[in-house]
């Protein structure tokens, strides 16, 4: 998860190829470089750390160049060092390459094709692409991108420059993001559209085998044979652009805020006239007749809204329903037959895993749905049927608008579902729908409601050195995804457990003060999870209860008491999680850290 742009135009392009790599900083901040061409040649400059190195870097000297390309990188392979910053060279410095994705097949690349004795200056897999495109460089750009492209295993989105031709920058994809625009003032690259100009309203998107020739005037596609293509642009989708983060210091906490938002604008396409809309879909009779099993693949976050899914699929809908890390199902033997419906689910739909999951299950009989957040994105594209869920442009590489988005979409499958498959009645149907549709205004009374204590709160356990969150069926579903939000922005080490299961184990990691975060919503299985959360605080932990007002009574004892709104029990799991979002976002800003773009992370993890 790496990010490229590129500029070529009439006017100095290094300003502006700063000012759109930092859109990208989200796909990886270990290190940052550009080149340049022009009638001298290449020239490049490199730098490890934050883009800001880089900027500085360019700040004198560089004005005079029109044309370049530029890279933020996430190590995949070889260290956070300048030598592996792209972009890379070929060894005889002909060709200029940046790249997002991972070539799996560079080390045969390097002793089968290429020449024997051909050294290199860096540990990355890059480096073989520009080494390959200068061995079949004879006076013929694309011909040379084509065959050294034709010959990669892996992922790839590039933009290459080569020294004998200025001005010129060429560009090819394969399961990796890249669009490309065409404006009044010159041609642009990038791995994201945010990265564009706002004035970009239309973009292409090459695809397998096109390779893209940016001149400034013109962009031009051929196909590997050096035909001509005649390729027609999308429109820019209203997902994909930055809304900003308004007057909040950082992305995370003005999208916690967008969620009420992202929440109504996502069921207002779905559920209207006192029921759920969904019928372009997967079709109603193959719902209500044939499907006998979901599947729900995705990564992080993401499956963490599937855990919700499948307890509500299985209970409402009586289908058999199987939650499973795209990393892992790809790998596994899933049973799939034409009655099995797949539900992926990403808010950035470039995910690697989940994408490579896709694909997996296209080659079946299965149907394939996807609930994504980016128009035009890979998985939004290769599914056959997509729910598009509306929390706009999402930053922050901790997810919460997109999440809270993606569970509202679920709740509309799970009431759709449950209606079609008689797991509902009409009037039990209609009621859930219309508390569905007010969940954004009780998400906004929650965040007001909680956002003082959580405030408090994470002052209390910013150095702890560990937390637990923990729950039952739905509340463990929350407590998944509120374990990862403090973990992935705070550093802290935060595990999630079911509540029953403390005491097989983790019951003696249990420290004097240990936070414990457990929610308490389900009324079939509230009491057992007090009695847990009595048994750590039996042992010095200090236990945070976030629970409907009804409860409140039996949870007096607790440490702390968070309540929330009350809501059908089955939504819950959107209540919850704003305070352990909260929790996660006021801990890390208590303990110093990068909020938006916390160590070692990325937002789009395009790479397996
Ligand atoms: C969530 O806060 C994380 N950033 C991460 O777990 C994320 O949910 C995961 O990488 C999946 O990303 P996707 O939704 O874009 O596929």
């Amino acid at each position: 998860m790496c990010g490229i742009v590129g500029i070529t135009r009439d006017t100095s392009v290094a300003g502006d190829l700063i000012k759109y790599l930092k859109k990208l900083e989200y796909r990886g901040y270990d290190s940052a470089g550009a080149a340049f061409s022009d009638e001298n040649g290449l020239e490049r400059v490199r730098r490890v750390g934050k883009i800001a190195n880089l900027e500085k870097a360019l700040e004198k000297g560089y004005e005079k160049y029109t044309c370049g390309i530029a890279h933020t990188r996430w190590a995949t392979h070889g260290g956070v060092e300048e030598r592996n910053a792209h972009p890379l060279f070929s060894s005889d410095g002909r060709v200029a390459v940046v790249h997002n994705g991972i070539i799996e097949n560079a080390a045969f690349i390097k002793e089968k094709i290429l020449p024997e004795g051909e050294t290199f200056a860096s540990d990355t897999d890059t480096e073989v692409i520009a080494h390959l495109i200068s061995f079949y460089y004879e006076n013929d750009p694309v011909r040379a991108v084509a065959e050294a492209t034709s010959r990669l295993e892996g992922s790839y989105a590039i933009g290459v420059m080569f020294s004998d031709r200025p001005g010129e920058i060429y560009a090819s994809s394969l399961h990796s993001p890249l669009v490309i625009a065409q404006t009044e003032d010159g041609s642009y690259l990038a791995s994201d559209v945010l990265a564009l100009p706002d004035r970009a309203k239309e973009i292409y998107r090459p695809g397998k085998g096109e390779i893209g020739v940016l001149s400034g005037k013109s962009v031009d596609f051929y196909d590997v044979s050096g035909n001509r293509l005649e390729k027609r642009p999308s429109e820019v989708g209203d997902s994909e652009k930055d809304v900003g983060k308004g007057s909040y210091e950082h992305y995370m906490l003005s999208e916690i805020m967008q969620q009420p938002e992202a929440v109504g604008n996502t069921l207002r396409e779905l559920v209207y006239g006192g029921e759920v809309h969904v019928e372009s879909v997967v079709g109603d009779t193959f719902i209500s007749d044939k499907m006998d099993q979901i599947y729900i693949v995705a990564c992080g976050s993401a499956y963490h809204t599937g855990l919700v899914a499948q307890l509500l699929f299985e209970k409402y809908s009586r289908v058999r329903t199987s939650v499973v890390l795209a990393s892992e199902f790809r790998y596994a033997s899933p049973i799939l037959d034409k009655n099995t419906l797949v539900i992926f689910v990403s808010q950035s739909g470039e995910t690697a895993d989940t994408l490579a999951a896709l694909r997996l299950v296209k080659e079946t009989d299965a149907k394939t749905l996807s609930i994504v957040n980016v128009k035009g994105s890979s998985l939004w594209i290769e599914s056959e049927s997509s729910i598009l869920t509306r929390a706009g442009r999402e930053i922050a590489v901790a997810t919460t608008k997109a999440y809270s988005a993606q569970l509202a979409a679920f709740y509309a499958l799970a009431l759709k579902f449950a209606y079609l498959r008689k797991g509902l009645s009409p009037e039990e149907y209609a009621a859930k729908c219309d508390a569905l549709l007010e969940l954004p205004e009780k998400i906004a009374l929650t965040i007001n409601m909680t956002r003082n204590k959580i405030v408090s709160l994470a002052k209390r356990i910013k150095d702890e050195q560990s937390a637990f969150y923990i729950g039952r069926l739905l509340d463990g579903a929350s407590a998944a995804e509120g374990s990862l939000k403090l973990k992935e922005v705070s550093y802290i080490n935060s595990q999630c457990y079911a509540a029953g299961e403390l005491k097989h184990g983790t019951l003696s990691l249990i420290e004097e003060g240990t936070p414990v975060i457990a929610s308490i919503t389900q009324s079939g299985v509230a009491a057992k999870t007090l009695s847990n959360v009595s048994e750590t605080k039996a042992r010095g932990a200090y236990d945070v209860v976030i629970t409907f007002e009804k409860y409140a009574d039996i949870c007096k004892d607790a440490s702390e008491l968070i309540i929330i709104p009350e809501t059908d029990e089955i939504f819950a799991p959107s209540l919850t999680v704003i305070p352990m979002q909260m929790l996660g976002y006021y801990t890390a800003l208590y303990r110093g850290c990068d909020i938006d773009k916390p160590k070692n992370l990325a937002k789009s993890v395009t790479v397996e």
